[in-house]
């Protein structure tokens, strides 16, 4: 078996960045090849440019032994290369089968769809690659699993030999990875060619046959799973060892920063959400709050930044009671955070990140001056967070949109700590982020500690959890259910008392 794809000296330049810098793959047949790298790196972008959406300023690309030039995705299509985005592109009101057909249907006179024989295209098809799917489902009632698997017979069904999948197990939880895995060992068997995308190391390790390692737009290593451990990769990645989240010693003061007393906050249904809950968090502390998602902990830091009705019990900020106090005065008070969902609550997606900066900070320097709002201070403020955080973006006057989901968090992150906070309520501060920019978040929190800093973090990162903090409380169903010290427990024991395994021994 030859090389299905052979892309040499490849070059692409974006304004300010160049994204692809003479990088070289080889993609035997039939092989699941993996691509990986940091955010930034230029994955998105190779593979773009051998689907034929970007055209490469420079270099060599062989498809099946022969050169090609794609002016647009047909022509990759029509060399059997199809691609799943990352962001699925499918019509919710319309059945598998009208999906998986739309702009390619098979018509009988009068231009009349051939429903018949895409239906039996479509059987073949998924038959043939051991994929099931309801062809007359509607899209709406799908799991998200399941309309990647749409999205999959869809390039299938135009014929695709060589499919390129761009990030596909960020949308999924574990079970769905393993599916998604499945699928994909099957169609290598049935003599597909598979380019995947990823940089979740375990994930890269159990699937690929061949690994390509992207640093800076360059092509660092091609390796083989067996070759390599998950630090190699991550060395090979960053360009440096892995970082892990660490702390040294105790900075933790007697002076307490947060005191939470009984907390209680209802949903709309008058249930508890957050169900009795009572800390402390002192200066120089970090306080993690381990949970399986959806236990409370978003509705606690709602309740702890003040944008969520606490129905009993109190939110004191260094002594005082600050329950009934709104975002601004919480933040005047030294509180800062980072929201869960950076989209929705941490940004302005139309703004400029300038004003993303200033986003939440306006009414202090160095966003003000006298009674103005200070453009130029909101800028230079701008980049030095941009430079500090490894924002990468060709200026600071694009739009928030514009930057990929691990520089929005970067941003985020980068804007709250910058502000010098006493009090940092900080929900998945590293969630979607590379390497570099956790072990920069990492660092941050370490130095902001030593200074005094409290902290409340919330994370479903275990290794994080334990290596960060100086107190554990674990959430089941609204209630703190275990507290534990990050010194002795393991990942493993953590697991079990977020899942209730473990009886709880010290309810608080
Ligand atoms: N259409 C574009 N315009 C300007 N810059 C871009 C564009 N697409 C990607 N970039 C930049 O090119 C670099 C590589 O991006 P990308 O290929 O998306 O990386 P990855 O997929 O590895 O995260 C990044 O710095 C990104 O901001
Ligand atoms: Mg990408």
């Amino acid at each position: 078996m030859g090389a299905a794809i052979e892309l040499t000296g490849i070059s692409k330049r974006f304004p300010g960045v160049v994204a692809n810098d003479r990088v070289s793959l080889t993609v035997e047949e039939g092989e699941i090849h993996a691509i990986c790298g940091e955010n930034g790196a230029g994955k998105s972008t190779l593979m773009k440019i051998l689907y034929g959406m970007l055209m490469a300023d420079e270099g060599r690309m062989v498809v099946g032994g022969k050169e090609v030039r794609f002016r647009s995705p047909s022509d990759a299509i029509d060399l059997g290369i199809g691609m799943v985005h990352q962001h699925f592109m499918l019509a919710d009101q319309f059945t598998v089968l009208e999906n998986v057909i739309l702009g390619d249907e098979p018509t009988r006179s009068l231009g009349r769809i051939d429903f018949k024989k895409a239906r039996a295209h479509l059987d073949e098809v998924s038959k043939s690659y051991g994929l099931t799917l309801e062809a007359d489902e509607l899209v709406e009632n799908l799991s998200v699993g399941e309309r990647q698997r749409v999205e999959i017979i869809k390039v299938l069904y135009r014929g695709a030999k060589i499919l390129i999948l761009d990030e596909p197990t960020a949308v999924l939880v574990p079970q769905e990875v393993e599916d998604l895995f499945r699928n994909l060992r099957e169609l290598k068997k049935s003599g597909a060619t598979i380019l995947f995308i990823d940089h979740k190391l375990q994930e890269i390790l159990a699937i690929a046959d061949t690994i390509t390692v992207l640093r800076q737009g360059r092509t660092v290593a091609t390796v083989k799973p067996k070759d390599v451990t998950a630090a190699d990769l991550a060395e090979l990645m960053v360009g440096s060892e892995l970082p892990t989240p660490t702390k040294v010693g105790s900075t933790v003061t007697d002076r307490v920063a947060v005191e939470v007393r009984g907390v209680t906050v209802l949903d709309a249904d008058e249930r508890p959400v957050v169900d009795d809950v009572s800390f402390e968090v002192h200066h120089g502390e970090i306080l993690g709050i381990a949970g399986v998602e959806g236990n409370g902990q978003a509705e606690l830091v709602d309740a702890l930044v003040g944008t969520r009705t606490v129905s009993r019990g109190q939110v004191l900020l260094k002594g005082e009671d600050a329950t009934n106090w709104n975002v601004r005065r919480r933040r005047e008070a030294g509180l800062a955070y980072v929201p869960q969902d950076r989209q929705r609550e941490g940004l302005l997606l139309v703004a400029p990140l300038w004003e993303n900066v200033a986003l939440g900070h306006q009414t202090r320097p160095p966003f003000v001056k006298g009674i103005w709002f200070d453009r130029k201070g909101a800028r230079a403020r701008t980049e030095e967070v941009r430079r500090d955080f490894d924002v990468r973006t060709p200026n600071i006057e694009v739009t928030a949109h514009s930057l990929s989901g691990g520089n929005q968090q970067k941003l985020v992150v980068g804007r709250e700590m910058a502000s010098e906070p006493e009090i940092f309520i900080a929900a998945h501060p590293t969630r979607g982020i590379d390497v570099g920019a956790q072990a920069q978040v990492w660092e941050d929190l370490r130095q902001a500690r030593a200074a005094g800093m409290a902290t409340v973090l919330v994370s479903a990162d275990l290794e994080e959890i334990i290596g960060m903090s100086d107190t554990i409380v674990v959430m089941l169903r609204g209630k703190i259910v275990a507290r534990l010290d990050p010194d002795t427990v393991t990942p493993r024991d953590l697991g079990s008392y977020m899942t209730g395994a473990h009886l709880p021994k010290e309810a608080g």
